[in-house]
C-alpha cells in the first residue's frame, strides 16, 4: 500500500488517499497490512485510516486517534472483533459515525446494534449470516448484504454505500422548506492563512452563548473557501444592513475579487470588517464540528460593534427590507385613502374577482372609492366570497396620482370553500384586457415573472404612466 505508516498517541495507523474519512478496524488475528487491498481500493474516494490495533484496543484508542488526526467523525468499517470495536463507538459515540460497515462480525458481539442511530451495513457468509440479518433488523437503520469473496468487490459494495445519499427527502423540497425561517444575511469573512482575505455570504448565522461569548455558522463543504476557513485562527461574521444587498450578492458568488470589489478593513482580531454593516464580530476559533455537507464553525468573540442601521433580511430566496417596507406601510396608512388588496393563489392559480359594473376583473381589494381600506376589511371581504385568505408578504406600495389613492398589495394563499364569483386564472394565460388598469397589468406582470424564480421583491414609490417604480 502506498499509504504513510505513522505513530500518533503511541498508536499506529496507515493513512492513504484523500476525501471523506473512512476508519478501518481489523480483527483480532489480523493487523493493518491485512487491509491493505482494501484500504488501496477505496483510495480514490476516502481518506482511509488504518490503525494497527493491540489486543487491549479499545473504542477510546479509536476515538484518540481520529481526535489527533483531526477528524470528527468518519465513516468506521471493522472485520471480526474489528467490527465490534466499531459498533461499540457507534453506539456509544454516535457523532463520531457517519455510517457503519460490520464484516464478517465477532460472535462475541455484545454491543445491541438497536443502540446503532446512523445508516449501517452488515456484511456476513455462511453460518454468520442469520446473526448479521438479525443485527441490520434490530439496527433502526440496519441493512444485510452478503459478503462479497474478494476485497475488490467488497471495496465497491462499501464504496457504493458509503457513497449513497443519506436523505430520502427531495434536496429541494428540503431546502424550500428551510427557507420559511426568516433569517438575516451576513458575510463571513477570515484573513486566512496565506494573507488573501476570503469571504461568503451566509444566513446559517446563530448566536450561541454569553459566557463565553460565542457564535457560530455553517460552510458548505463544497464552498472554495471551506478549507481556509477551517484551517484559519479566527473569522468575522458581519451583519449586513438593508443597503448592503449587492455585498451580498457579491459575496455568494465565486468572484476572486470579491474583497477589491468591496471597502472593507481588518478588524481588532485580524478578520475582514465591511464597511457598513449593521453589526460585526471578530471572533477567534473555538471549534469547528463536521456536520453533514456541511461543517459548523464556532467562533469565541474577541470584540464586536453595532449600529443602528436596519439589517438585511432573507427568507424564501429572497431579500427582505424590514426598514422599507415598514416606511412604505407607514407612508400608505398615513393616508385617508388606502387600497388593500391582495394577490392570491389557489392551486398555482390567480384569484381574481369581477367587477359588475365594469366588466372587468379585478384582484381582491377593498378602499376604493375614497375608503380607507384594511388587511382585516380584506378578510372579510373574501370570507364573504368563500375564500379564506392568508396574507404573506408585501409586494407592492404605491400611490395612484389621479385618486391620490395609496395602495398596498401583499401576496397570499386562498383557500376556496365555496368557488361562487372566483375566476381562477392561468398564469400563462391571464385575461390582460379584462384587467382594469396598467397598474394591475404591471403588477402581475412582475409577479408572474418573479413566481418563475421564487423570488419576490417589495416595490415602492409612486404610479406612473402605468409602472411601478423599484426601490428595491
Ligand atoms: C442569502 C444567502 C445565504 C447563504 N448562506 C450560506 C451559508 O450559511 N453557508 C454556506 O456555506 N453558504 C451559504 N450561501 C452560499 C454561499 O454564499 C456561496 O456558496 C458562496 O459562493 C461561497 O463562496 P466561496 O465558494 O467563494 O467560498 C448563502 C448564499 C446566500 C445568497
Amino acid at each position: 500500500m502506498t499509504g504513510q505508516v505513522r505513530t500518533l498517541g503511541g498508536t499506529s495507523f496507515i493513512e492513504t488517499g484523500e476525501g471523506e474519512p473512512l476508519v478501518l478496524l481489523h480483527g483480532k488475528t489480523e493487523s493493518a497490512g491485512s487491509l491493505s487491498h482494501l484500504a488501496e481500493a477505496l483510495t480514490p474516494k476516502f481518506r482511509v485510516v488504518v490503525p494497527d490495533l493491540a489486543s487491549d484496543a479499545d473504542i477510546h484508542t479509536v476515538r484518540r486517534l481520529m481526535d489527533d488526526l483531526g477528524i470528527s467523525a468518519a465513516n468506521v468499517a471493522g472485520r471480526g472483533s474489528g467490527a465490534a470495536l466499531a459498533m461499540g463507538l457507534a453506539t456509544a459515540k454516535p457523532q463520531r459515525v457517519k455510517r457503519l460497515v460490520v464484516i464478517a462480525a465477532d460472535p462475541s458481539i455484545t454491543s445491541p446494534a438497536s443502540g446503532i442511530l446512523c445508516p449501517a451495513l452488515f456484511l456476513a457468509a455462511g453460518d454468520e449470516e442469520d446473526a448479521a440479518t438479525a443485527m441490520s433488523s434490530a439496527a433502526p437503520r440496519g441493512r444485510f448484504s452478503a459478503l462479497p469473496e474478494n476485497d475488490e468487490s467488497l471495496a465497491t459494495l462499501l464504496g457504493g454505500f458509503l457513497a449513497e445519499r443519506l436523505s430520502v427527502f427531495d434536496a429541494r423540497e428540503l431546502r424550500s422548506a428551510f427557507g420559511s425561517f426568516m433569517t438575516g444575511v451576513t458575510i463571513v469573512t477570515t484573513a486566512g492563512v496565506d494573507g488573501q482575505p476570503r469571504g461568503f455570504t451566509a444566513n446559517s448565522f446563530t448566536s450561541v452563548s454569553i459566557e463565553p461569548p460565542l457564535l457560530l455558522i455553517c460552510i458548505g463543504k463544497s464552498a472554495a473557501s471551506m478549507e481556509v476557513f477551517s484551517r484559519a485562527r479566527g473569522f468575522a461574521v458581519n451583519i449586513l444592513s438593508e443597503q448592503q444587498k449587492d455585498t451580498s450578492v457579491l459575496f455568494s458568488s465565486k468572484r476572486p475579487d470579491k474583497f477589491e470589489s468591496a471597502s472593507w478593513r481588518p478588524g481588532p482580531y485580524g478578520n475582514p470588517l465591511i464597511d457598513g454593516s449593521a453589526a460585526w464580530f471578530d471572533c477567534a476559533r473555538y471549534q469547528v464540528i463536521d456536520a453533514g455537507d456541511h461543517i459548523i464553525l464556532m467562533g469565541h468573540i474577541e470584540a464586536f460593534s453595532y449600529t443602528d442601521s436596519n439589517p438585511l433580511g432573507y427568507a424564501r430566496g429572497g431579500y427582505i427590507t424590514l426598514g422599507l417596507e415598514q416606511a412604505a406601510v407607514n407612508a400608505a396608512s398615513s393616508s385617508s385613502r388606502t387600497v388593500v388588496g391582495a394577490i392570491l393563489e389557489n392551486e398555482g392559480r390567480l384569484v381574481l374577482l369581477p367587477d359588475g359594473r365594469s366588466g372587468h376583473l379585478t384582484l381582491p381589494e377593498v378602499g376604493r372609492s375614497g375608503a380607507h381600506g384594511s388587511a382585516s376589511q380584506l378578510h372579510d371581504m373574501l370570507a364573504r366570497d368563500g375564500i379564506d385568505a392568508t396574507l404573506g408578504f408585501l409586494f407592492a406600495v404605491f400611490e395612484t396620482p389621479a385618486t391620490r389613492e395609496q395602495c398596498i398589495y401583499y401576496r397570499g394563499e386562498a383557500l376556496l370553500h365555496a368557488r361562487g364569483r372566483t375566476v381562477l386564472a392561468d398564469f400563462d394565460s391571464l385575461p390582460w384586457d379584462r384587467l382594469p388598469d396598467e397598474a394591475t397589468r404591471s403588477m402581475l406582470k412582475r409577479y408572474s415573472e418573479e413566481r418563475k424564480i421564487g423570488r419576490f421583491k417589495v416595490y415602492s414609490g409612486d404610479h406612473r404612466q402605468g409602472t411601478v417604480k423599484s426601490v428595491d
